[in-house]
């Protein structure tokens, strides 16, 4: 594996000596690859903060996927490029440029933050490299701003939302409820997501409260939530983040009144550091602690014994993403400069993951159930599906020039 570091200035030489691909739009062949070489996959994704866990968890489900296809990809061996973008979106130009510029990376894995991801966008799309986004759900991503070479194996923020939203429209008991998220696009999507399937019912947001990310000062809002007396709270936090949210929760004595829920990231990853906080939150995600799948179990164990960790939905996301691009680079016999061929086999793919089997849609992004789950002791608990096979939010659809 490889980690390079070096200064701005340096790398701001090097861009301006000719590597950078300006103005190449899908232009794919930039190195003609010699047979045998090795495919360069650079992990764009957060080792420290608030959402470090869930980098961790990505990259080891990647390389879980990888080592059950003999470590290679296509025939090929695989080098590692890393960076830490610390879910800091004002340093993500320089980070992804230093995989694509100065590494010169086949594919580009990341990210997490969809701050950070929009501006990953606007160079991979700029330089037609692969980008696979592992995590951030923003809905440029296969909305506005797709493109050929940008594939989601995960989620848009707004299905997760829109799946609890469908879930709590159903019950006659919950007509008004407050919403709480970070300020940044993947808590407003997940909140538009929400009130889109919930609204459906005819119920109505008490009010909504948001707060910067990554903050995590959540006592005046949470004096607010008491005094609105909603019939639940929809919250959208993850990672360190939510684990806070929910011990602040539970500690302001909210838990014994006011239902919680969320898209799953609430609850995903955090349990054993939460104590008793979670118990009986809802939640809406494309994975489940619990699911049937033979795929699953398999998967968990592995994981298990692999990393000594229990795997959550960014492992899952990690582990999706190496399997769709192994079977993209097998079906053009590991020669990742055939993009276009190899951007094709990844459409074609079904993808049998531990979540269920999914694919991709026209505009880049999974086509998957939505399950309903709640916290019984350390396991997000399978209550049922909240919505089968979902795509996207429709309005990001309508924005994709693709497909
Ligand atoms: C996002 O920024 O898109 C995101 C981050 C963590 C969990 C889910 C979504």
């Amino acid at each position: 594996m490889t980690f390079h570091k070096f200064g701005r200035r340096e790398f701001l030489k090097k861009a301006a000596g000719g590597g950078m691909l300006a103005g190449a739009g899908l232009a794919f062949p930039r190195f003609a690859m010699a047979q045998g070489a090795k495919i360069k996959v650079g992990l764009m994704l957060p080792y420290t903060g608030t959402y470090a866990p869930l980098g961790v968890a990505i990259e080891n489900g990647f390389r879980l996927a990888l080592q059950e296809s003999g470590g290679k990809l296509g025939g090929r061996e695989v080098e590692f490029f890393k960076v830490d973008d610390e879910s800091e979106p004002a340093k993500a130009t320089d980070n992804v440029n230093r995989l694509v510029t100065r590494d010169k990376v086949d594919v580009v894995i990341g990210t997490v933050h969809s701050g950070v991801c929009a501006a990953m966008i606007r160079v991979t799309r700029e330089t037609g490299v692969l980008h696979m986004i592992p995590n951030a759900g923003l809905s440029q991503a296969t909305g506005s701003l797709c493109a050929p070479n940008i594939i989601r194996t995960s989620f848009s923020n707004w299905q997760p939302g829109y799946g609890m939203g469908i879930a709590l429209s159903q019950r006659k008991n919950v007509k008004n409820v407050a919403t709480i998220a970070w300020r940044y696009a993947a808590g407003e999507e997940s909140v538009k997501g929400f009130k889109d399937g919930y609204l459906r019912g005819g119920g109505k947001i008490a009010k909504e409260l948001w707060i910067p990310f990554p903050n995590v000062e959540f006592q005046a809002l949470l004096t607010e939530i008491a005094s609105l007396r909603p019939d639940a709270t929809y919250a959208f936090f993850a990672g360190g983040g939510a684990a806070k949210f929910l011990k602040d929760y539970a500690q302001a004595g909210l838990n014994k009144t006011i239902p919680l829920v969320g898209p799953g990231f609430l609850t995903d990853g955090i349990l054993e550091a939460v104590g008793g906080a979670a118990q009986g939150v809802e939640t809406a995600l494309h994975y489940a602690d619990d699911l049937s799948f033979k795929r699953d179990k398999e998967f968990r164990l592995a994981y298990v014994k692999a990393f000594k960790l229990q795997p959550d939905v960014y492992a899952v996301a990690g582990y999706d993403t190496g399997l769709l691009l192994a079977a993209g680079l097998k079906a053009v016999n590991g020669e990742v400069a055939q993009k276009k061929e190899l951007i094709a086999a990844m459409e074609k793919v079904t993808v049998d993951s531990p979540r269920g089997k999914w694919r991709l849609s026209k505009a880049h992004n999974p086509i998957q159930d939505m399950y309903l789950r709640k916290v019984v002791g350390i396991d997000n608990k399978y209550e049922g599906v909240a919505v089968k096979a979902l795509d996207d939010d429709p309005s990001a659809m309508g924005q994709c020039r693709m497909g």
